[in-house]
């Protein structure tokens, strides 16, 4: 009875009350976290990157606010601009410009150059990893270690960051380790599907701490929403059975309005709006994937100290640079294949900044926050002028 009548009361809440009463539960959660960040920054959370763990509740907040009006998302735009700020070092004074096709005789002194500009972002890491990483040591564990190659002739481990040149970098790790002759001889599929590279877990505790601490350690990069776009186009807008079915089919279902009953067989068809909404949803249908997943997220260069950080925007000299460093054969150098979809176009700045222009402002502000670590750990500058 008693039970029953207050079934009934509550019922009868006005709606609005609700919408009342989570506001105040996110104001509440907002300043908490004002409270803490001066702390948080300091002394950081194990195993958490304390801005990644910020936005993630900043997204729920925004999410519980996006039937409010416009006001509030502004509001709440300026205070994440205002943590940035604090989060944010200083830019070390620039470095020398990289020159790109150096000529035989200017070889040694582009080289002097390059290394110098590896070992600045070397720093950088370092910088930003005692900021927002957590200060205790942190054990490494098997997991931390899967997506690292080993080829141990030239004692290498190299961190797979797919759509970014990985490809062309296993070729040539095939090559190194004696199971090519060279790289134009190794077939797509053999690429991917052979599993010819053993990756570091496979080894024993030992044989992953011996590796560690003896080989050169590397991991490419690339600007973060090219990659991004990139990974979509690869995966969404080409036949795959196998993308489509494990992710195509639960972003149609969750996101599209009136899917037609072919697109919920068969998964085909994510557009990139749908994509994006599925990326910063919280509560999102199905899990991450390597190829959108964070960079950091994938090769911990806060545990594990690389030796050596490539961009992809500068891959082939960066790559012969590091081969020659590694005392690789003096004819091995990188290929520039592209394995994927070889007809599509490479996905370019021009063209990461036409798929954005499909979702709205705050869509394409939140995947910039979403890769936030990325671009501050990797040296990427803002992709969009209006970005916070
Ligand atoms: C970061 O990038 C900027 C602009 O591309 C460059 O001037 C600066 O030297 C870089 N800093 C480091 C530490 O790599
Ligand atoms: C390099 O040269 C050797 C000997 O001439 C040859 O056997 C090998 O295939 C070459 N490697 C590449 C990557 O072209």
């Amino acid at each position: 009875m008693l039970v029953d009548s207050l079934r009934g009361r509550r019922r009868r809440l006005p709606c609005s009350l609700w919408f009342l009463l989570l506001f105040a539960a996110g104001g509440l959660v907002l300043f908490i976290h004002q409270q803490d960040l001066s702390e948080m920054v300091q002394q950081q959370v194990p195993g958490q990157s304390p801005p990644a763990e910020l936005r993630l509740s900043m997204h729920v907040l925004m999410l519980s606010c996006s039937s409010a009006n416009a006001l509030q998302d502004v509001r709440l735009l300026k205070r994440m601009n205002m943590y940035r700020t604090l989060l944010r070092k200083p830019r070390p004074p620039s470095e020398p410009h990289l020159e790109l096709k150096p000529g035989l005789g200017t070889l040694g002194r582009s080289w002097k150059k390059l290394s110098d500009i590896l070992e600045a972002r070397r720093q950088l890491m370092k910088e930003m990893c005692a900021k927002y990483k957590s200060s205790i040591s942190r054990t490494i564990t098997r997991h931390h270690v899967k997506h690292l190659f080993v080829e141990d002739k030239y004692k290498l481990l190299y961190c797979q960051v797919p759509k970014a040149g990985c490809s062309n970098w296993k070729r040539t790790l095939m090559v190194l380790a004696g199971q090519a002759p060279n790289t134009q001889s190794i077939k797509h599929d053999t690429v991917h599907y052979g599993h010819h590279l053993k990756k570091l877990d496979s080894f024993d505790r030992q044989g992953i701490m011996h590796r560690l601490e003896t080989y050169t350690k590397v991991m490419f990069v690339r600007e973060p929403l090219e990659r991004m776009v990139s990974a979509y186009r690869d995966k969404f807008e080409n036949p795959n059975n196998y993308y489509h079915s494990l992710f195509g089919k639960p972003i149609i279902s969750k996101y599209r309005v009136n899917p037609s009953w072919t697109a919920l067989k068969t998964g085909s068809g994510v557009t990139f709006k749908e994509f994006v909404q599925y990326l910063l949803d919280v509560h999102r249908p199905v899990g991450m994937d390597i190829h959108w997943e964070q960079a950091n997220q994938l090769c911990n260069p806060c545990l594990i100290d690389y030796d050596f950080i490539g961009k992809f925007e500068n891959m082939e000299e960066e790559s012969n640079f590091l081969l020659r460093w590694t005392g690789a054969p003096p004819n091995l150098t990188l290929p520039s294949f592209k394995d994927r979809n070889p007809t599509d176009k490479r996905t370019s700045m021009q063209i990461t900044q036409n798929y954005f222009s499909q979702v709205s402002m705050l869509e394409r502000q939140r995947v910039y926050d979403f890769y936030y670590m990325d671009y501050l750990m990797f040296n990427y500058s803002k992709p969009f002028k209006d970005l916070y």
